[in-house]
This record gives structure tokens, C-alpha cells and sequence, in this order.
């Protein structure tokens, strides 16, 4: 592209946090994601803490992982946490009806995550069975995580080693409700939402199951009928998915695909966008958080993968997927307060692979860690016209950016490359915003198809960026195609 794409950035006293919650993950009871993932078992040789793999902590903690969503997903509406703690020979078994119809022995429950949750440094969100659990099971989970006087639940802690509540914050009231949680319709789930949330306590964020995609009646329905003091957060699902019935493959496609799945991913503007405006009508001071809890890339699984373990590779078209919709969440912040890639190792979208006892960190991972300078920084206003990304007569956006200002004052600019093809020329005036000196990091390969494998998973890293000038405090762009970028300046 020969012409040259202004971006105006201005720092506004009102402009919101980006929440670092916003960068946050999803492990499901879900194919290899905790079994033979996180979880190896503290009699493994793979280096653990009770059970859990140590270089998987040491990459999520050097990712600031902010929050981590458990147990599902859809799992979560089939799981009773009770069967979950205590000493793990007398646990019963329970078979994952949604993920192969695998039988899991429970060896991981409560204490093992929320234990783990507090080495990574991340707050834990649990995600509460409305579907086939009761009123008084949930209440009785929240208890067990969080009350420190005598209780019942207290009690019952302190027996299974662990005096001190947790103090988990973020709780999940369903899941997917429409769906998977209980097929319900969005009257009966806002009835349903409304007795659960009475019998938890109001200082914790109770999260609503939210809309699938643009069903925007969910949203309306559920505002309208939930008091707003019980509703700290209402979430909302969007997959990046090409065809439900044919997804194609993770690593073997085609511009064709590449250009749908980047169409489906930047929907998230418009959904977020809409959904926002509905809960603005109801909540117009914002006091409730739209909350991404899944999102990310969906494909075929790998060949020769289980079908119902949801294991696919990680190429070049995730990163610039996640660069493009981090961007998004950034810019929404004033609202979008959460979000959870879906999921965080060997599952979908994941920013970890395992292989027995390899561990490799994908190019979403680099596109997170980049990015985890915006977390709890003050979004800065961007004002751009994108360039089109043309295919076959379509056209997409082909320049996503977003920028922050941190606390020690550095402001970072992320700016993707969504054309397959093209590189793109940006100018940026940086001389208001109080910094003076630029450096560049980028994540880019030679192929869209690229990604890191257990034989080579170094192929993607982020490198230094050598391709802009800055011209007494413009900077001149040029951004390689299907690349992410993030400008730091202090
Ligand atoms: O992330 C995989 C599944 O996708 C989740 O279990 C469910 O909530 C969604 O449909």
C-alpha cells in the first residue's frame, strides 16, 4: 500500500484504565488442558509444584497473567465441587460429558487450583454449575473459598489443610445458559440468575452467563431483569469460526480462510460495541462489566487428535487474531472490563502446548506478553481512518491499533497488520505525550502458516523493530503484513 495511514493519539482526562483483566485465561476440564497440562500429578517426573508443572507457571507468571477462569466452560455445569476436595483416593469419578466422555478421577479440584492460581499471581474466577447443581451448592462453594469466621463450610476447609480462606472475588453464576448450561430461554436464566445471586454474598463480582455472539435479546433481557446491585459483570462469547460444520484446518489454509477468520474475530468491535450500548441504556453510569470470558480462534482439531479434546496449532493468524482483538478490548475499556482467551494450554487458542514433558509457549503467547504493557495502564484516544485489506472484492480494516500511557508515564502503541499481503506505511505525531524516545518490538514470520513447533519452538519470537524513523517526534512507519507490533516511548 502506497499510501500512508495518520493515526492522531491524544491523552484525555477522562479516558478509562485498561484493566489488566482484560488479558486474562480459561482452563477448562477440556481434552489436555489440566490433565497432562497444568496438571501432571506431584509423583511425576515432569518438575512440578503438588502437581502442577513448573515451566508452565514460569511462562504464564513471565506473561502477568492477570485472572484464570475454572473449571469451564461447559464442564463447569456438569461439576460438583465437593467431589473435588478431600483426600483424592476416596474422590469419585465423573465423566466430562461435553469433552470425549473422558472419566476423570477429580484429582484436581478446588484447593489444587485456587492454590495455583496464588503461585501464578492470578486471581481465580470460578465459573458456579447452575445447570445440574442447586442454589445451596454454589453458596456453599463461595463459603469454603471465602468465609473466615466459623462455618460449616470453614470447618470443612480447615480439615482439608487450609485454615485461611482464599478470597476468590470473580464468580461465575452459569455458563453459556442458552446452550450447554441448561438450554434455557433468557427469561427463565434472569429468574434463575437472580436466586442464585441471592444466596451469594454481594461483595463479590457475581458474573452473569451472557449473550452467544449478536444475540443481543439476551443482553437486553437480562438487564432489564436483574437488579443492577446483583449484577457486577454480564459476559459475552464469541468464537472466531469460519463454519461450525467445517472449520477448517489450524495450520493448512488459505487466504480465503485467513480472510474469514480475521472477518469473524473483528466482529468483536461491532458486538462489543452494541452489546455495550444495551447495557449502557440500563446501567449509564457503567457500573457493570462486560466480561469476555471466551473468545479466540476455533478450528478443526489436529489430525490424529481426539475430536473432543479441541487440540489445534497456533500459526501467525492467531497472533494477528489476538493482536487485533486485544486492540479491540482496549479500546472498549470504559466497559470491557474482562475477557478470557479460550483456553490457556493445549485447548483451542492456547498460549501453551504440551507434549509429554515439552512445553511451548505459541505465537498468541508473544502477542500477550507484548501486549501486558496496556494492563492497568490509561488508554489513550486514537483517531484513524484504516487502510482497506482487500480480498476477492471484500475488505477488511487492514491497521488494528490501540495505545495506553503507563504509570511511570511510557505510552505503548500495539498496531497489527491484519493484509495478508501488503505492508502498510503509519504516522504517527507523538510530541504531545511527554516521551521522547521510541523502540519497537514486532512479532512477524515468513509464512501466515508458520507456527512454533516442539521441534522448533523458537521459530516465532518477538525481535526488535528496526522499520520506523522518528522524525522530531513523528514517527514513520512501516509495518510488515500479518505482523504485531507494540512502540514503546519514554
Ligand atoms: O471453550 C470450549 C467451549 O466453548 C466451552 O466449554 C463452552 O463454554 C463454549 O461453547
Amino acid at each position: 500500500q502506497s499510501q500512508t495511514t495518520v493515526i492522531s493519539i491524544k491523552e484525555t482526562t477522562t479516558s478509562p484504565i485498561i484493566n489488566k483483566n482484560i488479558y486474562g485465561h480459561f482452563a477448562e476440564h477440556l481434552g489436555r488442558s489440566i490433565y497432562g497440562g497444568f496438571f501432571v500429578g506431584d509423583t511425576s517426573k515432569i518438575p512440578n509444584t503438588n502437581g502442577v508443572r513448573n515451566d508452565i507457571i514460569k511462562a504464564l507468571k513471565e506473561l502477568k497473567i492477570p485472572n484464570l477462569r475454572w473449571p469451564g466452560g461447559c464442564f463447569a455445569d456438569t461439576y460438583h465441587w465437593k467431589d473435588g476436595i478431600g483426600p483424592k483416593e476416596n474422590r469419585p469419578t465423573i465423566v466430562n460429558q461435553w469433552w470425549g466422555g473422558v472419566t476423570e478421577d477429580n484429582s484436581f479440584g478446588t484447593h489444587d487450583f485456587l492454590n495455583m492460581c496464588e503461585l501464578l499471581g492470578a486471581e481465580p474466577y470460578l465459573s458456579g454449575n447452575v445447570g445440574s447443581g442447586t442454589v445451596q451448592e454454589l453458596s456453599d462453594w463461595v463459603q469454603y473459598a471465602n468465609f473466615k469466621g466459623k462455618s460449616p463450610m470453614s470447618d470443612l476447609r480447615t480439615k482439608n489443610g487450609r485454615t485461611e480462606p482464599w478470597k476468590v472475588n470473580f464468580w461465575g453464576i452459569g455458563n453459556e445458559a442458552w446452550g450447554c448450561g441448561g438450554n434455557m430461554t433468557a427469561d427463565y436464566y434472569a429468574n434463575e440468575y437472580r436466586k442464585y445471586a441471592t444466596f451469594m454474598p454481594n461483595d463479590i463480582v457475581r458474573i452473569a452467563s451472557g449473550a452467544n455472539s449478536d444475540n443481543y435479546n439476551w443482553t437486553e433481557t437480562l438487564m432489564k431483569n436483574i437488579p443492577a446491585n446483583m449484577l457486577g459483570g454480564l459476559a459475552l462469547h464469541h468464537y472466531s469460526v469460519i463454519d461450525w460444520n467445517k472449520k477448517g484446518d489450524g495450520v493448512d489454509f488459505t487466504e480465503d480462510q485467513y480472510f474469514a477468520t480475521m472477518k469473524e474475530a473483528l466482529k468483536m468491535e461491532e458486538l462489543v460495541t452494541k452489546h455495550s450500548a444495551i447495557m449502557d441504556k440500563y446501567d449509564p453510569n457503567k457500573k457493570i462489566d462486560l466480561v469476555v470470558d471466551e473468545w479466540g480462534g476455533w478450528y478443526d482439531v489436529e489430525k490424529g487428535t481426539n475430536p473432543g479434546f479441541l487440540f489445534q496449532q497456533n500459526t501467525m493468524r492467531d497472533a494477528v487474531l489476538a493482536g487485533a482483538t486485544l486492540n479491540i478490548f482496549n479500546n472498549h475499556a470504559d466497559r470491557v472490563r474482562m475477557a478470557n482467551l479460550a483456553q490457556c494450554v493445549n485447548v483451542l487458542q492456547a498460549v501453551i502446548l504440551t507434549d509429554k514433558a515439552k512445553m511451548i509457549t505459541t505465537p498468541t503467547y508473544h502477542v500477550m506478553k507484548m501486549y501486558n504493557v496496556h494492563q492497568d495502564a490509561t488508554l489513550l484516544n486514537l483517531n484513524f481512518s484504516a487502510p482497506n485489506y482487500t480480498y476477492r472484492g471484500e475488505s477488511l480494516p487492514a491497521v488494528s491499533a490501540s495505545a495506553s500511557k503507563d504509570k511511570s508515564g511510557k505510552v505503548h502503541i500495539s498496531i497489527v497488520n491484519i493484509d495478508s499481503k501488503n505492508k502498510n506505511k503509519i504516522e504517527i505525531d507523538v510530541n504531545n505525550l511527554g516521551v521522547k524516545n521510541f523502540t519497537g518490538t514486532i512479532l512477524n514470520a515468513s509464512k501466515l502458516q508458520d507456527f512454533n513447533s516442539f521441534d522448533t519452538p523458537n521459530k516465532i519470537v518477538p525481535t526488535a523493530f528496526k522499520g520506523f524513523e522518528n522524525k522530531k517526534g513523528k514517527l514513520e512507519i512501516t509495518i510488515p503484513p500479518f505482523s504485531v507490533l507494540v512502540l514503546e516511548g519514554k
